[in-house]
This record gives C-alpha cells, sequence and structure tokens, in this order.
C-alpha cells in the first residue's frame, strides 16, 4: 500500500514543488539595491557615473562599493568621509531621504575596466556584515587602439525547468558599427535564428528591454514556454549593415540554455507528500490516543 522506501525522497519532492511554485520561503526583505545599467562603456579620460539606487534605509549599516567579487574584491569607495581620490558620491547621502548612492569615478583609464557592485552591509556590534548586493555594473574603458564593439553574454549557462521562459542576457558596448543584432541557436550552417531586432514577430521570443532607445545596450531576449527541444547554445551576434546584404561582424561567447523536465515518477512522489502526509500524521495520533486510553483503562 504504502512504500515506506520512497519516504526518505519526500522532502526532496516538497523543496522541488515549493521551487515550482515560486513559495517565499523566508520573509522578503523591503530592501533592493538597484544598479540600473548592466553596462556603461566610456572612453579613457571620461568620468562616468556608476548608478546605484536603494529602496529603503534599513537595515542600518553603510553602502560600499566594490570592484569584483570574492577574493578578488577590492573596495572602491565607502560614504563614510574616506577619501578615495578617484571616486566621489553623486548625491549628498547624509541627508536622511536620499537613496541614491550612485559614484564618480573619473579620469579613467583601460585597467578600471571591471563589474562594480554597489552593496549595503547591516550595521553589527563587531564588524560590519554584508546584507544585499546590487546586480553589478560592468564598466568598458575603451582605450583609444581598442576596438570598441564587445558583444556580452554575461551567463555561460542558464537553466530552467520545462514551460518557463528562459531569459537570455546580451548587452553590447556599443552600437557601432551600424547593423543588426540578431539571436541564433547553434552554429555553422545548422544555426538557426530564434530573434531578429528588426520588429519581426517570433511567437515565443521577445526583448527585454526597449531596444529602440538609443542609449539602450541591452539586446537580452525571453523565450517563453519553453520545452526540452530549446536546449542548445544561444549566440547574440552583431550584423554590419553593407549595401547587399549584413554582414556578420562579431559574436558573443554563448550561453547555454538547459532545461530541467519534471519526471513523472517526482510528480507522483509530490502528490503522495501532499495528500498522504496529513493523513499519516492523523493516523499516527489517533493511534497514539488510542493505546494510550487504552493503557489507562
Ligand atoms: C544614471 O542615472 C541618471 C538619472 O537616472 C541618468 O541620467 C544617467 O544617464 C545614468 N548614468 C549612466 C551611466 O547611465
Ligand atoms: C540577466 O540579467 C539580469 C539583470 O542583470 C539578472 O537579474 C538576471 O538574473 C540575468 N538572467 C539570468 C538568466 O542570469
Ligand atoms: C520591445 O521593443 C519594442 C520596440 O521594438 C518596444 O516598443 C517594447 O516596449 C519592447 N518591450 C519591452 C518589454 O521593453
Amino acid at each position: 500500500m504504502l512504500d515506506l522506501d520512497s519516504w526518505p525522497h519526500t522532502p526532496h519532492g516538497v523543496l522541488l514543488l515549493t521551487l515550482l511554485l515560486g513559495l517565499p520561503g523566508a520573509a522578503t526583505q523591503d530592501l533592493k539595491v538597484i544598479q540600473s545599467e548592466k553596462a556603461v562603456s566610456v572612453r579613457a579620460g571620461e568620468s562616468p557615473i556608476l548608478n546605484c539606487t536603494v529602496t529603503s534605509r534599513l537595515p542600518v549599516g553603510p553602502m560600499k562599493w566594490f570592484r569584483g567579487t570574492g577574493q578578488s574584491q577590492q573596495l572602491i569607495y565607502d560614504f563614510t568621509g574616506e577619501k578615495f581620490p578617484r571616486v566621489t558620491n553623486v548625491t549628498d547621502v547624509t541627508k536622511r531621504n536620499n537613496l541614491d548612492f550612485s559614484i564618480r569615478i573619473s579620469n579613467v583609464i583601460p585597467a578600471d575596466t571591471g563589474t562594480y557592485y554597489c552593496v549595503k552591509f547591516q550595521k553589527e556590534a563587531d564588524s560590519d556584515k554584508e546584507f544585499l548586493s546590487g546586480g553589478g555594473t560592468v564598466l568598458y574603458v575603451l582605450g583609444a587602439a581598442t576596438q570598441d564593439l564587445k558583444v556580452i553574454q554575461p551567463e555561460t549557462s542558464v537553466s530552467v525547468s520545462a514551460g518557463e521562459s528562459a531569459t537570455l542576457n546580451c548587452t553590447v558596448t556599443s552600437h557601432r558599427p551600424l547593423g543588426p543584432m540578431k539571436w541564433f541557436k547553434g552554429t555553422g550552417q545548422s544555426r538557426q535564428l530564434i530573434y531578429s531586432f528588426t520588429g519581426d514577430k517570433f511567437p515565443r521570443v521577445t526583448n527585454v528591454t526597449d531596444v529602440t532607445k538609443r542609449n539602450n545596450l541591452d539586446l537580452s531576449i525571453r523565450i517563453s514556454n519553453v520545452t526540452a527541444a530549446d536546449t542548445g547554445t544561444y549566440y547574440c551576434v552583431k550584423f554590419q549593415k553593407e549595401a547587399d546584404s549584413d554582414k556578420e561582424f562579431l559574436s558573443g561567447g554563448g550561453t547555454v540554455l538547459y532545461v530541467l523536465e519534471l519526471k513523472t515518477s517526482d510528480t507522483a512522489e509530490i502528490l503522495v507528500a501532499v495528500f498522504l502526509v496529513p493523513k499519516m500524521l492523523l493516523v499516527i495520533g489517533a493511534s497514539a490516543i488510542y493505546a494510550y486510553k487504552k493503557q489507562k483503562a
């Protein structure tokens, strides 16, 4: 009747169900750290602003900017009044209602190229603890000799469950040379056009931002309702406009899309967990009471 061997697996099934339904685990936090630009591209000698806003000043604790992550993380700026020779705040962060923690880096050089993170710390007795980081902004500083255009696919792989939508990110550092951007699945002869930003309709694929805006360098796409057949490597490709036909100019490094399928055995397990666990507890509870009463009698 009840396969007890399957019980050790059920927490797994429940967890999977929780993930699939997107049920919030811990209470959701009010604070968001928003870095509105994914990529900023400037020439050497310019003084770019890296934007960062927060939705709340709480929890209490400082904001800091870092370059890179992990071991190689490097402090770029904190808002404590300490001096950083080439970095300044853009607004007066001592004002109580100020939620803008943008910075300006002056006179950048190509070596400043990197990913910059705006990070919220929570004040603690001994030392402050990292609380929440923004998504990062890639700063590109183009030297005189370097080619301007880069096509960046920040994720090397993305996995989603069948039936969900997949976002494939792509940013460019310039719109030059003139010409369209397209997305392909695969390479060579067998490659398949997935999307072009030319206004053509692609039933399951949409743009994520409005690419007709002049300064928009975000050419990410969303594929809806993915199936196992969508598994593959996707390339974001720049074309150069030519008189007769457009010529491929530069491709991103590719993003592998993995589509995870929910096996039917897992579904059965989840159903067992959802419907039988409460009933089983009830049975155990009732037997315990019965045994207790029988003992007293
Ligand atoms: C930062 O935000 C301001 C105002 O929203 C905008 O004018 C500016 O272009 C942004 N900076 C960058 C580098 O995109
Ligand atoms: C794409 O970029 C956005 C913003 O930087 C990020 O929130 C999202 O997780 C990225 N998508 C994937 C599939 O990693
Ligand atoms: C997609 O691009 C079109 C213009 O081609 C624009 O009107 C639309 O707002 C964009 N979609 C999103 C989600 O930004």
